[in-house]
């Protein structure tokens, strides 16, 4: 993802998330932390072959932890794999980071995405009451510990 992608990605954004969406400068200043030799971001954006932003995907390394910030898969795609191929990416991406495990905090009434989460052997560890504003909405942590190690994935 670079910043001449922000345009399409937010529209995706505001589709997708559409009570908490990530600002411009949110965005901006997570692509400020990537491509540089001791950045702890990595984001990728899914390209369809006319040029469309279809999904996109972030993560945060630090200090041997990674966090995956977003991921996103336009409406249209979805079931079609690309979420599992995003995630991947970013296990790729944490498994180059050196990263021994993997968090991140899902909706807990996003089941479609906890679902995801799971085939990749994601497993729960607690909650973050009202995480998710507005709406006061609880957040599921998850974690996946070794990122480097190859599981199924359907
Ligand atoms: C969550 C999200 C990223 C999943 O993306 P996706 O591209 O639909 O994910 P996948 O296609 O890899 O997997 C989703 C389902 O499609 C199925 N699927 C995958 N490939 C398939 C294929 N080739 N044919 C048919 N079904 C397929 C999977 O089995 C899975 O089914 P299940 O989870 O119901 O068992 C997407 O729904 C999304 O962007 N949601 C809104 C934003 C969001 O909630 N992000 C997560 C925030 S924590």
């Amino acid at each position: 993802m670079r910043w001449w992608d922000l345009d399409r990605v937010i529209g995706l954004e505001h589709d997708l998330f559409p009570d908490d969406a990530w600002s411009r400068g949110m965005f901006w200043s997570e692509l400020a932390d990537a491509r540089h030799p001791a950045a702890t971001r990595t984001y990728l954006v899914a390209e369809a072959t006319e040029g469309r932003i279809v999904g996109y995907a972030g993560l945060a390394a630090v200090a041997g932890t990674g966090d995956v910030q977003t991921i996103a898969v336009a409406r249209d795609h979805w079931g079609t794999g690309l979420g599992a191929r995003l995630l991947g990416a970013l296990l790729q991406a944490a498994t180059d980071a050196e990263c021994h495990e993997v968090l991140l905090e899902v909706r807990v009434d996003n089941p479609r995405a906890q679902r995801l989460y799971e085939r990749f052997g994601f497993e729960p560890i607690g909650f973050r009451k009202g995480y998710y504003q507005p709406g006061n909405v609880d957040a599921l942590v998850m974690r996946r510990a070794d990122p480097a190690q190859n599981i199924d994935n359907g």
